[in-house]
């Protein structure tokens, strides 16, 4: 899959939506039909890939993750959770095994939210947290819209497609973060996913130009904006479990010799402890406020998105536990830092996640990496925990989160 989108030091850029998208998207269509899966497009471009069971009128079982990819990102994230997907089926096949369940492993469409902003598009709109008209005309930097290009590359479904209820749902995934490699664990067991809160700032200054404009007469965005970033940093530095970041910024016009008279740029907050996670929002925009006045620039913040945190159901997360122990895999109790497709499905279907190391806690970054002994222990984990649900008979219900 890592040649849909390669880059040059062994990453992939695979953004949504594009031509890569869409080629890594054909490429699965065609693995999972040859392991014997049907395949459904929904009116979000999420794919579904059904494998049957003997008993089709029972609730499927769920497991799948995302395919795009950020910008110089990884090899692992996301794609990695559906290509173990494919390979739990290909067991089943290889075994001449049938499932209990439908086994329905997914490619949820704009799961980054690089390209088109919010990100867990497909997932949100399927869980019914997101509107389809609005995901729909979302634009990136280019103006073209999440719609023309879903419509583009060919994958707009005519029909949704609503599989509910689901028995349970699993999420293989990198961990993205250093907490197993340091622990010397094989497997990590989130107990759930951080809550997230996503912001545009939009600073306006006065343009003008970088040669004779004193410097006390400046009303300098990109000053605000350095301001702004330094306190932003320092207030997540200080917070009790709660990370802050500014990823992108883009000065107008960005040119060397021009004051700029514009910024706007982004904010992530996330953290475990939602009251904790909100003061922190509350002290940047507090922060932002005291910036913008003292380089008398105007700052506009703008709320793009905001999940509560997703605590999956301690049945399947001790399933997860105990199918790593049976396979003898040292395995951590963790939280999830970075957010996920199933932030979504747990709000409507008993749901765990699957971590295994990233190596030196690299992520979102070309140098992304994970030994392929480490993907065959979580894909191990995954067929297990498939095996089990995926033949549940139909009295066994789950306690309630
Ligand atoms: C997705 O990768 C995210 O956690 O932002
Ligand atoms: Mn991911
Ligand atoms: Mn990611």
């Amino acid at each position: 899959m890592a040649r849909y989108g390669a880059t040059p030091n062994n990453g992939v850029t695979r953004l949504a939506l594009t031509d890569e998208d869409r080629d890594a998207r054909n490429q699965l269509r065609t693995w999972f039909n040859e392991a014997g899966c049907e395949t459904v497009v929904d009116r979000m471009g999420n794919m579904f890939f059904i494998l049957p069971g003997r008993n089709r009128n029972l609730p499927a079982v769920m497991t799948g993750s995302h395919c795009d990819s950020q910008p110089q990102g990884g090899r692992f994230d996301g794609i990695l959770g559906i290509l173990a997907g494919l390979e739990v089926c290909r067991t089943l096949q290889d075994e001449n095994m049938q499932l209990e369940r439908d086994l329905i492993v997914v490619n949820w469409t704009n799961e980054e939210g690089s390209r088109f902003t919010p990100g867990t598009t497909g997932s949100g709109v399927f869980a019914g947290r997101l509107n389809r008209e609005e995901m729909y005309s979302l634009t990136d930097r280019n103006g073209l819209t999440f719609g023309g290009e879903l419509r583009r590359i060919g994958y707009m479904g005519e029909t949704d497609f609503d599989p509910r209820p689901l028995h349970a749902n699993f999420e293989y995934h990198i961990e993205q973060g250093p907490v197993l490699e340091r622990s010397g664990n094989t497997i990590g067991v989130p107990k759930g996913i951080v809550c997230l809160r996503w912001y545009d700032v939009n600073l306006h200054g006065v343009p003008n130009h970088a040669g004779p404009t004193p410097m006390n007469e400046r009303q300098d965005a990109v000053y605000a904006f350095a301001c702004m970033a330094r306190e932003i940093f320092q207030i997540g530095l200080n917070a009790d479990e709660v990370v802050a970041t500014v990823g992108e910024v883009h000065p107008t016009p960005n040119s060397r010799n021009v004051i700029a008279g514009h910024c706007r740029f982004t904010i992530d907050v996330r953290g475990w402890d939602e009251t904790e996670t909100d003061r922190v929002c509350a002290d940047i925009k507090w922060a932002i406020a005291a910036m913008a006045k003292k380089t008398g620039c105007s700052a506009d913040i703008r709320q793009t998105w905001a999940v509560e945190r997703a605590p999956f159901h301690p049945d399947l997360v001790q399933l997860v536990h105990d199918s790593a122990d049976r396979l003898k895999l040292p395995a951590l109790d963790m939280v999830s830092g970075a957010s996920h497709d199933t932030v979504y499905i747990n709000q409507f279907t008993p749901s765990a996640m699957i971590f295994v190391p990233s190596i030196g806690g690299r992520s979102h970054a070309e140098i992304e990496e994970t030994s392929w002994a480490d993907c065959a222990a979580g894909a191990d984990v995954l067929l297990h925990c498939i095996l089990r649900t995926g033949n549940d008979p139909e009295a066994i219900s789950y306690r309630k989160n």
